[in-house]
């Protein structure tokens, strides 16, 4: 078979009354600032669209005080020069890199591509007879199943398989057995301060959701309203229909 085997997760945003976990997103979010943004941007994330409903929960003072740990390229100044300034709330997450060039030269010629719509661009699809039910279900959570299924699935190579340098061995890797990304992930790297469990499989747990949260923030008032749709049609159906009824009621 061809792509990588995605397994499907438990997510507490998965289904008609899917919700963000804000604890879960927060933990997400330590994680990819900690670990996964040494080497990732994440461009299109503004810090205020963390405060935003349905997001991590912070509130205005938490995005400025958050905004103002980075230094952000700005200008040109009154003289053409360009400077650095602490962040604002308005501004989007620096990339670690200052170009593409600069990105690949630091990982054996790989750049490491930008998170921000990560989860969608690898929301795989699966295949037959998956594609058809997973149409049918409204299965949208491929993409943080594949994050996750790749983050855990660093293994040695079976003994046959030669890794080239400067590659990784890791089967759930989406075109082909490896890829460019070290094992980002050890258990007890990244200190938890709500008790969670501190291991690879919570952190990519953690992070997968916030990385579905960056590329699909509104998830949840889409569902809502999805929602309410649904509830409107219904009614509005059986109204027609008592309506048809009566005005066809002399005639049949
Ligand atoms: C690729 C996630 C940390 C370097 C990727 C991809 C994802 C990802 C989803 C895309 C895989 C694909 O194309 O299907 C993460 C997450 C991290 C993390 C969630 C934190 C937990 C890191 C770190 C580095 C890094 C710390 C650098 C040391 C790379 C590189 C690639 C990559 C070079 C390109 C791999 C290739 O195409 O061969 N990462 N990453 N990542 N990442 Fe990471």
């Amino acid at each position: 078979s061809h792509g990588p085997t995605v397994k499907r997760q438990d997510w507490s945003f998965a289904g008609p009354f899917g919700r963000y976990d804000e604890a879960q997103l927060q933990r997400g979010f330590q994680v990819y600032r900690e670990v996964c943004s040494a080497c990732h941007g994440l461009k299109y994330v503004a810090f205020r669209n963390l405060g935003q409903p349905g997001a991590l929960g912070y509130n205005d003072a938490q995005i400025r005080a958050l905004a103002a740990q980075y230094q952000i390229q700005d200008g040109p100044d009154g003289s053409g020069d360009m400077f650095e300034r602490p962040g604002r709330p308005s501004d989007h997450f620096p990339s670690p890199f200052p170009n593409d060039e600069a990105a690949a030269a630091s990982n054996n010629g790989k750049a490491p591509p930008d998170l921000s719509l990560m989860a969608k661009s690898r929301a795989v699809e699966r295949g037959f007879p998956w594609f058809v039910i997973d149409a049918i279900t409204q299965y949208q959570e491929a993409g943080p199943d594949y994050i996750y299924g790749l983050l855990t699935g660093y293994t040695n190579p079976p003994a046959d398989v030669t890794v080239p340098p400067g590659l990784h061995y890791n089967p759930h890797f989406i075109s082909g057995h490896f890829l460019a990304m070290p094992p980002p992930l050890s258990d007890g790297q990244v200190e938890y301060s709500d008790g969670a469990p501190q291991t690879v499989d919570q952190y990519s747990r953690d992070v997968s959701a916030f990385l579905m949260w960056a590329a699909e923030p509104k998830l949840q008032e889409r569902k809502q309203l999805g929602f309410k749709v649904m509830a409107f049609l219904i009614v509005f159906a059986g109204l027609l229909y008592f309506t048809k009824k009566k005005i066809w009621d002399k005639v049949a």
